[in-house]
């Protein structure tokens, strides 16, 4: 099938990449020239397991190609994938003048039959909005509108889209229903069939459902802080009814990303809107802010005054594997820090360019061990697994205090203890001879 991904960024990237390995003809458009340069050099402009091997063997092969016109698009591809960001405006509501501005360029281009398919994660009406912005500019109705949320990880996205769990189209014409099944048949993935209304209410309560076990976990991990009590144990206590289930209840610095913070949010707004009062998200989402915070007081604790104190940090990027920064929950800890006059020196595997962009202040280093060097407490503020096997002598001997903040629970207590550390996690308090 010949297929349109507008919009070539985590999400477009990965899901242009993967049709082509499944033998489709895709073309990827977007609309930031520096993105189009790198990827017609076959270089991935983002971070991502495994993606760039399969764009460069893709490319190879003549299945995936790049381009910066919508008006190409439409005139080769009869599936047209809109997968363009949707950020947060001021209000918390999704922005979608950019969903809008590619919905009228469709339709000033459109000649015959196009099925235009909503994988970007949007509120419940806008397979509408699109359906209308199209009908009121084209010369002709040939065309239908779907919603195919996207469910993938950033960090195993290419697994994720290849072996998903279920696939959700919201369609409203027998002939998008066949075309899209026809399109995912060889991912032999559950099927969910559905109105595009109902698609949109599954990605938004799948992302706020899942957002909500991470703030439980998180307020239940301050109570065992309290209460002398171990969230690891806790949570594998709880997550072994398959009622509740194991995943997601890990305990840490507040959940970030480019989809759960702003994905509650919209969602949060757009119940609003239709009248509803879904305050229970708030609540999602104050947790959320005050664990960040609630992680600076454990530093500020343990160092006494914060003031004048040199910090080193071990991973920015809001979760590992991924160079993504936005909303990582280290701009907010290292901003609370900032305030205090604390220096930091930083280290990340993979998101130091996309960390400039978004931390000022900061020395960002080439290793662990030049984060490490001189400072009088080291906080793991990312779990990048590289980060399991470091030399912890060495970490030990050059810092000026051997004081480490684990936010991720990464380590052992008792190990890092052995090692002569004195040694901070979120929800872990317990105290040695008890534990
Ligand atoms: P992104 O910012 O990485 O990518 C969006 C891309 O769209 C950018 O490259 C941008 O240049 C391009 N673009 C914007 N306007 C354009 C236009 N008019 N023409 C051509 N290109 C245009 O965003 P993302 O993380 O891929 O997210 C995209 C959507 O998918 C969002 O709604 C997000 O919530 C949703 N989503 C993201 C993930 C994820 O893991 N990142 C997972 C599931 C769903
Ligand atoms: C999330 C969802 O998992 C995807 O299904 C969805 O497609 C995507 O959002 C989206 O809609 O864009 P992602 O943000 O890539 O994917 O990453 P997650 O693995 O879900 O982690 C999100 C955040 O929660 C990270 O900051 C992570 O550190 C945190 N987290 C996750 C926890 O603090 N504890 C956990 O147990 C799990």
């Amino acid at each position: 099938m010949k297929i349109a991904i507008i919009g070539s960024g985590y999400v477009g990237l990965v899901t242009g990449t993967c049709f082509a390995h499944l033998g489709h003809a895709v073309l990827c458009v977007d609309n930031n020239k520096d993105k189009l340069r790198l990827l017609k050099q076959g270089k991935s402009p983002i971070y991502e397991p495994g993606l760039e091997q399969m764009i460069r063997e893709n490319v190879k092969e003549g299945r995936l190609k790049f381009t910066a016109s919508i008006a190409e698009a439409v005139r080769k591809c009869e599936l047209l994938f809109i997968s363009v960001n949707t950020p947060p405006k001021e209000n918390g509501e999704a922005d979608l003048s950019f969903i809008e501005n590619v919905s009228q360029e469709i339709a000033r281009n459109l000649k015959s039959y196009r099925l235009i398919i909503e994988k970007s994660t949007v509120p419940v009406q806008t397979g509408e909005w699109i359906y209308k912005t199209i009908r009121a500019r084209a010369k002709h109705s040939l065309f239908d509108v779907a919603s195919n949320p996207e469910f993938l990880r950033e960090g195993s996205a290419v697994h994720d889209f290849l072996k998903p769990d279920r696939i959700v189209i919201g369609v409203s014409s027998a002939r998008a229903e066949k075309l899209l099944r026809k399109l995912y048949e060889p991912l032999k993935a559950p099927l969910v069939v559905t109105s595009l209304a109902s698609a949109g209410l599954i990605k938004h309560a799948s992302n706020s459902f899942l957002a909500t076990k991470i703030s439980f976990v998180n307020m239940l991990a301050r109570i065992c802080d309290a209460a002398g009590a171990d969230i690891e144990q806790v949570a594998r206590g709880m997550g072994l009814d398959p009622r509740i289930g194991a995943s997601f209840l890990k305990a840490g610095i507040g959940f970030g990303g480019f989809c759960f913070p702003k994905d509650l949010s919209a969602f949060l707004k757009m119940s609003e809107r239709l009248g509803m009062r879904f305050d229970l998200l708030q609540e999602v989402l104050d947790i959320n802010e005050s664990q960040k915070q609630y992680f600076v007081r454990k530093i500020e604790q343990a160092v006494w005054n914060l003031r004048g104190k040199k910090v080193g940090v071990l991973g920015l990027a809001f979760k590992a594997d991924t160079d993504d920064m936005r909303f990582a929950p280290s701009i907010d800890i290292i901003a609370a820090l900032q305030k205090e006059d604390v220096k930091i020196q930083a280290y990340d595997p993979q998101a130091v360019s996309n960390a400039r962009k978004v931390l000022s202040g900061v020395r960002f280093v080439k290793n662990p061990y030049e984060a490490a060097r001189g400072v009088d407490a080291l906080l793991v503020l990312t779990e990048w697994s590289e980060f399991l096997t470091l030399d912890f002598k060495r970490i030990r001997k050059t810092m000026n205090r051997a004081l480490m903040l684990d936010g991720r629970n990464l380590y052992n207590p008792a190990d890092m203890k052995r090692l002569g550390f004195e040694y901070h996690s979120v929800g872990r308090s317990v105290p040695a001879q008890l534990a």
